[in-house]
């Protein structure tokens, strides 16, 4: 299959995902109608030099929709697109969360999937200053995707890859897994875990320079230098730690984590997590 065979509705153009899927869109001769709700909005996608389509319009003969609005409003904006779709159409989302809270309008003859962008991965061999200065993804460091269909439809995973290749393009791989593993991945092993762990960093380095008064290019020169030792080791068994740094990470894990940490990927806590990312007393499954 071939991203020109596909006829594709983008809602949402001109939010930030959606201005992103639209540049690779417009490299291609792929046939697709951008819809964006916010006057703001239609400016950008207009900006981009794209014509703004009104959302029926947009949908009517798709192929592929994909949903780049907000996760708390996938519910209400799936209820008024999935209707209008015609038999066989692909739903097509960016986060796990409002298919694995149940929020997404449910009609059979449709399709669902959700694919994420996993982005450029730290350990990439990047060449060029583009590649360098692309750590998203989706304009020249290559990067990986993780995504799910709801069916488990192998042809469906078809036309859900060249459409996943071409929007978060360049993609080195699609991997393909259930959407509770999808929630797994993303809050809990990248927010809740990796991007937590990014924020306490920083955290760490004004309390370097602000309390402890180190000199801030001293620093941040000793600290993002041995970030990237800590990945390599710790991740790919670059080198070994020696044996006073074992003695000061037990330390610091004593002193910082939790006993009872990995409950983060408990069911409980992951359905918590997510209904409140999606502003929800509760999930409702
Ligand atoms: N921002 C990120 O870094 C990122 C990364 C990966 C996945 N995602 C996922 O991408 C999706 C979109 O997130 P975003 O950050 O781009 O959101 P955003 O708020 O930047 O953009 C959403 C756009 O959708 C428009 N919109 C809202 N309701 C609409 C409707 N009924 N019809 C047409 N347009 C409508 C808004 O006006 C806005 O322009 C979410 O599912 C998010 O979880 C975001």
């Amino acid at each position: 299959m071939n991203i020109d065979d596909l006829t594709i509705a983008l809602i949402g153009a001109g939010g930030k995902m959606g201005q992103r899927i639209s540049n690779n869109f417009k490299k291609t001769s792929a046939k697709v109608f951008y819809a964006e709700a916010s006057p703001a909005g239609q400016d950008r996608v207009r900006a981009l030099g794209l014509d703004v389509t009104a959302t029926e319009d947009a949908v009517s003969d798709a192929d592929v929709v994909i949903l780049a609005v907000p996760d708390v409003a996938l519910g209400t904006v799936s209820a008024d697109v999935v209707p209008q779709l015609k038999e066989g159409a692909l739903v097509l989302t960016l986060d796990p969360a409002a298919a694995y809270a149940g929020l997404l309008y449910q009609r059979d003859g449709i399709e669902y999937a959700c694919a994420h962008p996993a982005h450029p991965s730290i350990f990439l061999e990047r060449t060029t200053k583009e590649e360098y200065a692309d750590t998203f993804g989706g304009i020249a460091a290559p990067q990986n995707v993780v995504a799910a269909v709801d069916s488990g439809n192998e042809a469906i995973k078809d036309r859900a890859d060249v459409v996943i290749r071409t929007m978060y393009a360049p993609v080195i791989d699609v991997h393909w897994v259930t959407i509770k593993q999808l929630a797994v991945l993303e809050p809990t092993l990248v927010e809740t875990i990796a991007c937590m762990i990014g924020g306490l960093l920083k955290d760490a380095l004004e309390e370097t320079v602000n309390t402890a008064g180190v000199p801030r290019p001293a620093a941040e020169a000793i600290f993002y230098g041995h970030i990237q030792v800590a990945l390599a080791n710790a991740l790919r068994g670059d080198n070994p730690f020696s044996e006073a740094c074992h003695i000061a990470m037990d330390h610091g894990r004593d002193a910082i984590i939790k006993d009872d940490w990995k409950r983060v990927f408990d069911d409980s806590v992951l359905d918590d997590t997510i209904a409140k990312m999606l502003k929800l007393e509760a999930l409702q499954r």
